[in-house]
């Protein structure tokens, strides 16, 4: 698939087939992640693959009523659950580089959007789901303080297509030489 065109045809998939994900599949997805760009290449990424139909359904449960990926989280064959080493991203000599902080929330974006596109490229869908109690699902996956959850997604094959939600017109936030100046 065309880089261009797995970048504009992803969607988010809210409805899963039950279908099992190959092995060989889910390492291509694995591997995505690998080859992500981070700080310094320290990679603070860890990825937890939840295929235990009681882990997903007690995952479901940090999430609220209204989230509407709730049922992907039960419905798909895996959840994978993106998590970030703190106090490594952004850091030198154990002191933050930058005002930003702990850079961990970029890298594991990049690392997150990678597995998406490779998901896409495979047939297979995903929703990144950040609306969840996150300090329950740390103690549901059993996380050490050092590690934080960021962000889940269900993976499998879809069901349904995923709508098309609008995006802005370019014009609306490329700049030119300064904020906010239009060519
Ligand atoms: C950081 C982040 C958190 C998100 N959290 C949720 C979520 O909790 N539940 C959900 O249904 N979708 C969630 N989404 C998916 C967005 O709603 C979706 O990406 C957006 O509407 C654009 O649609 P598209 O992905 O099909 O292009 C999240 C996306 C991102 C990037």
């Amino acid at each position: 698939m065309d880089l261009i065109d797995a970048i504009k045809g992803r969607r988010s998939i809210r409805k899963y087939k039950p279908d099992p994900i190959p092995e060989e599949a889910l390492q291509k997805v694995m591997e995505a992640v690998k080859w992500a760009p981070s700080w310094a290449n320290t990679q603070c990424w860890e990825v937890i693959a939840v295929r235990d139909p009681k882990v997903k359904s007690d995952l479901a449960t940090a999430l609220p009523k209204t989230n509407p990926a709730l049922s992907s989280v039960t419905d798909a064959p895996l959840v994978l659950v993106l998590c970030g080493k703190k106090g490594i991203s952004g850091y030198y000599k154990g002191q933050p580089a930058t005002v930003k902080g702990d850079w961990l929330m970029f890298d594991t974006g990049l690392a997150m959007q990678n597995l998406c596109l490779a998901a896409h490229a495979l047939g297979l869908g995903t929703v990144i789901i950040g609306m969840f109690d996150h300090k329950k699902a740390e103690e549901i996956l059993g996380l050490p303080q050092n590690v934080e959850v960021v962000a889940m997604t269900p993976l499998g094959y879809p069901a349904t297509e995923g709508s098309t939600p609008k995006r802005k017109e370019l014009s609306e936030f490329v700049f030119y030489d300064e904020y906010l100046k239009k060519e």
